[in-house]
This record gives structure tokens, sequence and C-alpha cells, in this order.
């Protein structure tokens, strides 16, 4: 969806569509001529009253200005929040898309002023809004523009932002979305390496063969049951002068079926959602591979294969040595995510980065926990929780810090190996974050566990329902460009 700017007067003049965000403030007049006049009366008799979501459509009998005005509640004239902001973005789209308009001007009626961080939050949510599903006709298509009415300085350049977060948001929803006999690990390569191209990323991807020759025997073990070849992809974003190196790191499952630990028939179809982590990176590289920020190296990893009972397959008791040469007891082959990650893990820490971030749909547990509000956050840096707390806050992608007790490092203690992949029922999300530390090399480090909220997320507006929320891309480059 393009995003474009106007001057403010263009929302009387004569266009199909004219969008105003209101808060509940009462504003005297509107813009938008003679509808605007009409609003602003309805408004007055309080037909309409500014609550967040609240919409109310005119349409005009001929004359000059808009043919339709929509307005978009915001809530409280105090208190409009950055979700609220994109919610709202996020229902003008849907709006426009039902009215069948190609083209939105968007503005802002009442007392309402956006300022930077609030028009970059009312495009991002209009632009995720217009995700649909491309392997399916959808009922409804988004406008192709979006267009701003604003005088505010830099609207360009936020409004730039906010389409790449948006785009690289929906390339991960739709990785997620692909089912798996489609997007394999090789789909994940080529998506991968294809953003890297455009983008000028240097690309690096790591086959069954080089990954043997790396002795990577984590990854190599999980893919063992399967005729599809693993990967370990590396896309590496190295600006000229940096000061920070950030290494992002997915699991890209692209199907679970737990393998000879084989995962219950209910709802298994749902693991061809085990590539969310590795979406997220990509989405996220593809970000960043559009607006390249200054002063940081930013380096994608993805581990990807599909984990698969057969003859072939890894099997509990087995002993795997993996790249930095820890042994993993396996005790459960549906564990696989964290065996796989961790020789991504060891990877990332062979960069010598300052932070790694690993996106992961790991454990089932994190959903008790949690449900799909907020990803698990793992770590034991407490500056890195606190920045990706803030960019949690800033984004509406939910994080919520649980602990990295020793005792959790004890549940994983293995008779036969360095460490076990499985610790039990107990506290299942904080002893796999246990499991994944081991292999950081002592680089300061955060697990996200997003099996809650990467798909069937929460209930927003410009999430999709029964569809992949992308969740991850707009924490990261909020996290990145606060870097
Ligand atoms: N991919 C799953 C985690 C998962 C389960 C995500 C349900 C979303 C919904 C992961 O590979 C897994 O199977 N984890 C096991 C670990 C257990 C065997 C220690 C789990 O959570 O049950
Ligand atoms: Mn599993
Ligand atoms: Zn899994």
């Amino acid at each position: 969806m393009r995003l474009t700017s106007t001057a403010a007067s263009a929302l009387s003049s004569n266009v199909p569509l004219v969008a105003l965000l209101v808060d509940d403030s009462k504003p005297r007049s509107l813009p938008g001529g003679g509808l605007g006049e009409r609003a602003a009366t309805l408004i007055a008799r309080k037909v309409f009253s500014g609550k967040p979501r609240e919409t109310l459509l005119l349409h005009a009998d001929g004359g000059k200005g808009p043919r339709a005005l929509l307005l978009v509640g915001v809530g409280k004239r105090a208190g409009v929040g950055a979700d609220d902001l994109r919610r709202a973005g996020a229902v003008v789209c849907t709006q426009a898309a039902t009215l069948g308009a190609n083209k939105v001007l968007v503005g802002s009626g009442g007392k309402l002023e956006l300022d930077r961080a609030a028009l970059g939050a009312v495009a991002e949510g209009l632009s995720m809004a217009g995700y649909r599903y491309p392997r399916r006709e959808a009922k409804t298509t988004p406008p192709a523009e979006a267009c701003f009415a604003t005088s505010l300085r830099g609207a360009a350049t936020v409004l730039r932002t906010a389409r790449a977060v948006a785009e690289g948001n929906k390339l991960a929803r739709e990785l997620g979305d692909l089912p798996g006999n489609i997007c394999t690990p090789r789909y994940l390569r080529d998506a991968a390496r294809k953003l890297s191209t455009k983008g000028g990323l240097k690309f690096r991807a790591y086959d069954k063969k080089a990954l043997t020759k790396l002795k990577y025997g984590g990854i190599l073990a999980v893919n063992q049951g399967s005729v599809e070849q693993p990967f370990l992809l590396e896309m590496d974003y190295k600006p000229a002068r940096h000061k920070k190196t950030i290494c992002v790191v997915g699991k890209g499952l692209t199907f679970d079926t737990g393998g000879i630990s084989l995962k219950p028939a209910a709802k298994m179809e749902e693991m061809k959602y085990d590539m969310c982590g590795a979406a997220a990176v990509i989405g996220f590289m593809q970000t960043v591979a559009a607006l390249k920020p200054k002063g940081v190296r930013i380096v994608g990893l993805v581990g990807t294969t599909d984990n698969m009972p057969s003859g072939s397959a890894y099997k509990p008791g087995d002993v795997v040595t993996t790249g930095s040469g820890h042994t993993i007891d396996v005790i459960n082959t549906d564990a696989e995510g964290r065996v796989v990650l961790s020789d991504c893990i060891h990877h990332a820490a062979k960069l010598k980065p300052d932070h790694i971030v690993d996106l992961a749909t790991l454990t089932g547990a994190i959903l008790v926990a949690l449900g799909s509000e907020a990803a698990g956050l793992f770590t034991k840096d407490d500056k890195l929780a606190a920045r990706l707390e803030e960019a949690s806050a800033r984004t509406g992608e939910r994080l919520w810090r649980l602990p990295v007790y020793e005792a959790y490092e004890d549940a994983i203690k293995s008779k036969w190996a360095d460490v076990k992949n499985s610790g039990g029922r107990d506290a299942g999300s904080a002893t796999a974050a246990a499991f994944l530390f081991t292999f950081n090399n002592g680089v300061s480090h955060a697990h996200l566990d997003i099996a809650g909220t990467a798909w069937d997320g929460p209930k927003r507006e410009y999430n999709s329902p029964g569809h992949a929320t992308g969740f991850g891309v707009r924490l990261l480059w909020d996290f990145v460009s606060n870097a």
C-alpha cells in the first residue's frame, strides 16, 4: 500500500473517501466540506462520541467536497495510545475496502493532532490491515493508496518507515499462513535470498553439506527424518561504520509433527506455523533492507527444517553433538525447536554480536502462561530486557518477562549428555529458555517465546483472525532503531 501525504486543505476536495480520526472532545467544525458540517452536527447531538474504533459514515448526495466521509474514534483526548491509533488506522482500511475505495484521504478532526509517532502508528495500522492471504480470492480489496493530510515536517520519512515496517509484517504473515507443503525450508531460503539480493544484504544459505562440515549436529538431527534439506540462512546487513551488531534468530520449523514423539492429531495442522520466528526474522530483514538504519550491523539468522517421523528420524535417547561441542540428550523429539536453535545461537555467538534476540514458537507452555496476549521474554541481561520492554510498550507487541532461575538449568541436566532437551512439564517455557542459553557463549541474549502470539493472536483490527500475526517484526524494528 502506498502511503503519501498532502496539504490539510485536501480534506475538503472532491475525492471518493475522506477518513477523519476523532477523539472524544467536541469539535465545533470538521473538514470535509458539507459532510464535515453534518458530521459536526451529529457529534453535537451525541450520535458519535469518538469512542475507540467507533465509526460514522456519511455519503454525499452530489455537490462539492468528498463523496463519503468516515469518522473513526480514537478515544479519550488525554490518553490516545499508539495502539488506539494503529487500530483506528486499521478500521479506516477495512471500511475503505468495504466501500471499494482505491484511495483514501486521511486526516484528523476536532482537536486531535497527529505528531510523528501518531502519524506513524495510524499509517502502520492502516497498511497492516491491508494484508490478504495471497492464495485465496479476497472478499474486499484494500485501497492501493492512503494519503495523509498533514503539514507535519518529516511526514514523508515517517510514512516511508511505516510502510517498510508494515510490508515486513505482511511478508511475515504471508510466510506464516502458507501451508507446509508450499512453504518448505527451500521456500524460506528463496524468500530470504530474494529480499537480500533486492536490498543489498549479504546472503548465505548453509545447506546439509555445509552444516555437516560445520558439525551442526542439532539441526541435522532434527532434519534426519525429513526428505527436505535443512538450511541455516544468514542475511547480513552491514553498514560501513557500525558501532553495534545485533543478531536476530528465528525458529523455522516449516512443519512440526513432533517426530517419533508424534503429536496428537488435534490441531496438528497448526504446526505449519512453527516457522513464525523465522518469518518474523525474514520480514524484519526486509524492513531493514528497505530502511538501511545507520550505525548498526544486523544479522538475521534462520534455522529451517521440518520435523518428521521416519525410519531415519532421530529418536528419544539419542545423544547429539552440536556445533558448539555441547551434547544433547534427546528426551522428546517434539522438543525439536531448541535442538535446531542450539546451532543457530552458537552460530550467532560466533559473530560476536552485542546482543542476540531469538524468536521461536518454542513451547505450548507459554500459551498456558500468557495465552495470546503476550510473548514470553527470557533474558539474564536486565538492560536488554528494559530496551525490549520499551519497544514492546511502543509497538503494542506485548512481552512479559519470566524468570531465569538457576533451578531451571538443573532441570535440564542429563546423565548422558551436557543437557537434555526436555525438563518435563513444570515451567516448560523457562526450562526451554535455560536450554537455549547453554549455547550463547556468554553473549547478551534474549529469547522470545512467541508460540501464543504468532498466529491467531490478540484481537486487534490490524490482525486477521485465524491467520499469522507477523509478531516480532514491528518490535524488532523499534528495538534496533532505538539501539
Ligand atoms: N512447536 C512446538 C510448540 C508449540 C506447541 C507451539 C503448541 C504452539 C502451539 C514445540 O516444538 C513443541 O512441540 N514443544 C513441546 C516441548 C515438550 C515436548 C518439552 C511442547 O510445548 O509441548
Ligand atoms: Mn515440537
Ligand atoms: Zn516446534
